[in-house]
């Protein structure tokens, strides 16, 4: 196990980040593995990034709306980790620490994409940042869902309350971003596991949890 060196977590607490580009479905799956792991009698957390606690929820809304030159790359590396330490202090090593499972749509493996590979920021900046604000909390489990450019895209723009500001980043910038999350993928294969997400949504939940089940051995409380 991974955690971090800060030891916040219960003995049975557990860390499982979704990851992955526009449109990839992470919020339907991460809701169906939680659905799944309360069935099983396990305390489940869900949570999401930027965002899932009161504070960063609000720094939420300046990152994700307004026109898309709002802020520039290096601003917004500053405010997803304001963001993030937020939430890693008030929500997630709380839930850890109850022994809770917790489930996150995006971490830190998207600011390496967004922010550092696609957007143009130094990697090393962003792995500062990423120490700064989580004090080496670090997923248990990443899954990683992979599909080509074109097809999220078309699933962001049909979906309700679409039109945020990175789904309107030119082609180039997606590209980018998929690259980058099979490289996360490949260079960390002990946290991550990279899945097709092009599978319908039934026959992908549960290639999800059987990871999670090879990897986390969640029991019936
Ligand atoms: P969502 O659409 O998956 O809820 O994510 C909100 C947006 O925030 C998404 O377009 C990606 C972006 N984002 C970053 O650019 N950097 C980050 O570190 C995180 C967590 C999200």
């Amino acid at each position: 196990m991974s955690r971090g060196d800060q030891g916040a977590a219960g003995p049975d607490g557990r860390f499982i980040t979704f990851e992955g580009g526009e449109g990839a479905g992470k919020s339907t799956q991460v809701a169906l593995l939680a659905d799944r792991l309360a069935a099983l009698g396990i305390a489940v957390v869900r949570t999401r990034e930027p965002g899932g606690s009161p504070g960063a929820e609000a720094i939420r809304g300046l990152i994700v709306t307004g026109a898309v030159d709002r802020w520039d790359a290096r601003t917004e590396a500053l405010l997803v980790a304001a963001a993030r330490r937020d939430h890693v202090e008030r929500t997630i090593r709380p839930a850890l620490a109850r022994g809770a499972w917790v489930l996150c749509d995006r971490f830190f493996d998207s600011t390496m994409a967004y922010q550092g590979r696609a957007g143009g920021v130094d990697p090393a900046a962003v792995e500062w940042l990423r120490a700064f604000a989580t004090d080496g909390l670090t997923p248990d489990l990443t899954i990683i869902l992979d599909l080509p450019v074109e097809l999220g895209m078309a699933r962001a723009a049909a979906r309700a309350g679409g039109h945020q500001r990175f789904e309107r980043r030119e082609p180039a910038f997606h590209h980018r971003l998929r690259a980058a999350f099979q490289e996360i993928a490949a260079t960390e294969p002990g946290r991550c596991r990279l899945l097709d997400a092009t599978l319908a949504i039934e026959p992908l939940a549960d290639a999800v949890f059987r990871v999670v089940a090879d990897r986390l051995h969640p029991r019936p409380a």
